[in-house]
């Protein structure tokens, strides 16, 4: 595993050999959310950010059977968890930021935040984020994943 940067802002990459690896990662993810948290996924169409989310939402709500559809043409969807309200975001349709604000984008920050595709926020993305970068790998079940943001010791939970 790649560190780079000071006591403040971590990046970190290192390789995800296949789902169960993304899906493990998102369960460590999901121990150490709170309300407020934001979390923006990003890479190419089918990089696994829908697939990270789920793992994460299934992980949080302690239900591995959770339904998580992808928010691709409803652009969010709401869980309630322990950990209190999860918002699941896919802004790839969005048509701007007036767009956001009528999906409740401000009330969504007062509970925990997943974005996929979170370009489009534009201004409005969290500067206090954690960002996790997924790109295919070495086969076609490798990840490569990058995190970046949060402090050393809240992130370097999840390497
Ligand atoms: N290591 C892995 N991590 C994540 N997904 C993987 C992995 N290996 C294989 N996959 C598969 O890759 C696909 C990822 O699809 P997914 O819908 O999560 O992508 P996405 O990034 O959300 O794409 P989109 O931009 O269209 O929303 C799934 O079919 C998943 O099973
Ligand atoms: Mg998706």
């Amino acid at each position: 595993m790649a560190q780079t940067g000071d006591e403040k802002q971590v990046a970190m990459t290192w390789n995800l050999p296949d789902l169960a690896a993304t899906r493990a990662l998102a369960g460590r993810l999901a121990a150490v959310l709170r309300p407020g948290d934001a979390v923006l996924l990003e890479g190419p169409l089918g990089a696994g950010k829908s697939e990270f989310a789920r793992a994460l939402l299934r992980a949080a709500a302690g239900d591995p059977t959770l339904e998580v559809p992808s928010p691709t043409f409803t652009l969010v969807q709401s869980y309630d968890l322990p950990q209190g309200t999860a918002h699941h975001f896919d802004l790839y349709r969005l048509s701007g930021p007036a767009g956001l604000m009528e999906l409740g984008w401000d009330e969504a920050r007062e509970g925990i935040v997943l974005v996929e595709w979170p370009e489009r926020l534009g201004a409005l993305a969290p500067a206090d984020a954690l960002t996790i970068r997924l790109a295919p790998g070495m086969t076609e079940e490798a990840r490569q994943v990058t995190i970046t943001g949060w402090d050393a010791k809240r992130a370097g939970l999840l390497a």
